[in-house]
């Protein structure tokens, strides 16, 4: 198989679950599941052991050292998250418990009215569907979906009616969790900027697969948003992550109020704290923030480009072993 990366023992070696083995030591583990969730490397796991063992404080609120080094390590996580996007700031990084609240973030906060048009599609995770679908209702809205072709892909033939001056959002997958595809972001992207709507990646699959160089992309065909999670990241559970533009999520009211969102609080009324901090209530997951910068360094180690050829490789022999498979038929 060509594309595999070059030390795959050596990248196995890095996972410990790998060396488990079932049925008294004679199954060794196999796990074909790392688009549910992924295995933790260990630099993962010590990386956020030694952050609880010897930096544990909380962030930004508490003026000692040990609260120093802590905001020190979640805000260099955000600096990590910015690279790994290749995002045009580091502010336009915030930090969420998973991909689902990133979203929902978005479809909270958005502003829709009567007669306007989301368009999601129907290869979407619940994620990108439900708060969309509460979102519309809420607003009076309307939401159309692009439909599949029989091969998984997405039917963009009725793009122009899909897309039009009443569209406000164009919410899609970048990577289909369910067939594997991967959408035009770009394409689709340019069309619904032609007509001044906000486009919502989710790309809880593609960021574990795909290199992403979001200043790398021409304006137009940049989303407005982009969410991801960091557990199928090779990171730890509990924290996401919602790239905005600035200018977009400047244009968003918080979504939820409490400490470290705030610049000033009286009784009649708040005003907020700069991005990316307003979308940040309260103590946020900080340990695993700092697991999760860890992930991406060494995702960004392995090499983006190195790990999508993989796992081009890895689907391209899936697929030609399956065709032997008598009554097997492959979706997508
Ligand atoms: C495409 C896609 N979007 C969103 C999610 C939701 O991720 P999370 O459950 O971490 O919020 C998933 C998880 O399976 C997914 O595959």
């Amino acid at each position: 198989m060509k594309g595999l990366l070059p030390d795959l023992d050596l990248v196995r070696k890095d996972f410990p679950i790998l060396e488990r083995t079932f049925d008294g030591g004679e199954t060794p583990l196999v796990y074909l599941d790392s688009a549910n969730t992924s295995q933790k490397p260990q630099i993962v796991i010590d990386t956020m052991v030694d952050h609880l063992e010897r930096h544990n404080a909380n962030i930004a609120r508490a003026m000692h050292h040990l609260g120093a080094e802590a905001t020190e390590a979640f805000e260099g996580a955000r600096d990590t998250v910015a690279r790994f996007l290749g995002a045009p700031e580091r502010d336009e990084v915030i930090f969420t418990k998973n991909a689902s609240e990133a979203l929902n973030l978005v479809a909270n906060t958005v502003p829709l009215a009567a007669g306007d048009v989301v368009v999601t599609t129907e290869m979407e995770h619940h994620s990108n569907i439900v708060p969309w679908q509460l979102a519309t209702q809420r607003a009076g809205a309307t939401l159309k979906w692009f439909g599949l072709t029989d091969s998984g892909e997405l039917d963009l033939s009725n793009i122009d009616e899909l897309i039009t001056p009443a569209t406000k959002i164009v919410a899609l997958t970048w990577v289909s969790n369910m067939l594997g595809t991967v959408n035009p972001i770009a394409e689709i992207a340019r069309k619904a900027h032609e007509v001044g709507a906000l486009v919502v990646v989710d790309a809880a699959q593609a960021a574990p697969v795909l290199p992403i160089d979001l200043a790398g992309m021409a304006e137009e065909e940049r989303p407005d948003f982009l969410a991801f999670t960091g557990h199928k990241v090779v990171g730890p559970t509990g924290i996401g992550v919602l790239w905005g533009r600035r200018a977009a999520l400047e244009a968003l009211p918080p979504f939820l109020g409490g400490g470290e969102m705030i610049a000033t609080v009286t009784m009649e009324k708040s005003t907020y704290a700069p991005i990316p901090h307003k979308f940040e209530a309260g103590t946020p997951p900080i340990a695993e923030a700092v697991g999760l910068g860890a992930a991406l360094e060494y995702l960004m180690h392995l090499g983006m480009e190195n790990v999508h050829a993989h796992e081009q490789a890895i689907t391209a022999y899936a697929l030609e072993r399956l065709a032997t498979v008598p009554g097997v038929t492959v979706l997508g």
